[in-house]
Parts: structure tokens; sequence; C-alpha cells
């Protein structure tokens, strides 16, 4: 697979024509998009139209969690809108998954939509063990519960996870070829981690099995983000 398939890159603005205009200056190198929290809440979901107008594709990250009625009605508002990929906390149970999911897929059969990737979100890349533990108090380890949390998704019916580098191979093993793991929290050697804890470097995480890598601050917040792109692309090459 070329390394830009490999490749989505995070809107994490707040601008919509700013959005815009990166999706306009990366356009030759990224074709799928993520559009977060923080864009889809200023931007509204007309970015995300614009964004498809442009002949890309985007991530809609959201990371539903609620009760399973209210996440049903948010995942056909997503299919509807025609995302690439959305996800769900997996943390939100089995029959909050699997209810969006086969909602999902009668609306895309009657409308005659192309269904998009469902994902379960696992543990979050901010999130440390010592946090997962002491704060959320899950006694197993965060690998056990990310793991577990990938379990439910894939009972679900989910396509697959969001989950750190660093519990990729692991999925993978588990969860064999078909399975999707769409990795955030990647690292340079060249950038900071920022707030992120379980961190992985573009080559380790290709190399371990992701399908795909997010990017952020790696490439956005880098002096020269085409310079940092282009070494990330020849990075993920050698993989
Ligand atoms: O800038 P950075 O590369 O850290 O951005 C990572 C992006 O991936 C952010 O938009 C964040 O919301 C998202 N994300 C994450 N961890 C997850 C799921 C999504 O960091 N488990």
């Amino acid at each position: 697979m070329p390394a830009r398939e490999k490749i989505i890159l995070a809107l994490d603005v707040s601008d919509r024509e700013y959005a815009l205009n990166i999706v306009d200056r990366f356009a030759d190198h990224v074709d799928i998009y993520k559009v977060g929290l923080e864009l889809f809440i200023s931007g509204g979901p007309v970015v995300v139209e614009e964004i498809k107008k442009r002949g890309k594709r985007v991530f809609l990250d959201l990371k539903f969690h609620d009760i399973a009625n209210t996440v049903i009605k948010a995942s056909l508002a997503a299919a509807r809108l025609g995302v690439y990929m959305f996800n769900l906390h997996a943390s939100g149970g089995t029959e909050m998954m699997r209810r969006a999911k086969e909602a999902v897929v009668d609306l895309c059969l009657k409308e005659n939509i192309s269904r998009p990737k469902m994902l379960g979100v696992t543990v979050l890349t901010g999130l440390s063990q010592e946090v997962v533990k002491g704060e959320l108090g899950i006694q197993h380890s965060l690998r056990t519960h990310v793991k577990q949390l990938s379990r439910l998704s894939v009972s679900a019916g989910l396509d697959g996870v969001v989950a750190s580098g660093h519990e990729v191979e692991m999925l993978r093993s588990h969860f064999g070829k078909d399975f999707l793991i769409v990795t955030p929290g990647i690292r340079t050697s060249w950038s900071p981690p920022d707030d992120q804890k379980r961190t992985m470097t573009p080559r380790q995480a290709v190399r371990e099995g992701a399908d795909y890598i997010v990017l952020g601050r790696a490439v956005l917040s880098q002096p020269d983000p085409f310079k940092a792109l282009e070494l990330i692309q020849a990075e993920i090459l050698t993989a």
C-alpha cells in the first residue's frame, strides 16, 4: 500500500476556512482527513461536505458514547453525511455498538449509500496505565483492557478499533488481518509527545500492523509541515 494511503491528517483547528485551506494545500499528499470535536462544533457538518466536494474522505472522530438510542441516531446522521469512517466508544458496551451498526447497515441498504466504516475507541492514547488503574479503577492491565474493548467491538460487528501503537501488534495477532486498526498518538523522533502518553513512531506503528496512522501535531505543528509529511512518508516506506 502506498504511504499516502496509510495517512489520516487530523484537522484539529476551529476555523472552517483554515481547515479547508489545509485540505487544499495537502491535496496532492493526503486523501483522508479527520474532523474531530473542535472543528465539527465550530465549523458544522458543512465542513464534511466541503471536504467531500474536494474528492477527499472524512474520518468523523466524534467518539459517540451515550445510550443506544442516541448513538443510533448520531450514527445514522454520520452515515447520511457520507463520512468514510466514524467511531464510538467501545466502553459504551456491545448493545450500543451492535444496534448502531445494524441501524447503519439497514439505512445504507435502504437509501443506497455506501456504508461508513465503524470503529470502537479503546483506551485513548492520552491515558497512561497509572490513570487507567488509579483514576478509572480498572484493575487489569491497560493492554488487557484494550483487548477486552476490542473484543466487544468485534462481537458488536464493528470494522475495527482506534488503538495506540503499543497495542497494535497484539491486536493484529489476535483479531487477524481484516480487523481495521487506526492509530493516533504518532510522534516522530523530532516531534514532542505533547499531551500524548502512549506514542509511537510512524515506521513502528505501520510495521506493527496499523492500517492507518493519524497525524496531527507531528505534521501541522512543525515549522515545515510538508517536509515533516514527506519525511514521515519516506519512513513508512521503510517499515
Ligand atoms: O496532534 P496529535 O497527533 O496528538 O492528534 C491526535 C488526534 O487523534 C487528536 O485529534 C485526537 O483527538 C485523536 N485521537 C487520539 N486518541 C484516540 C483517538 C483519537 O489522540 N484514541
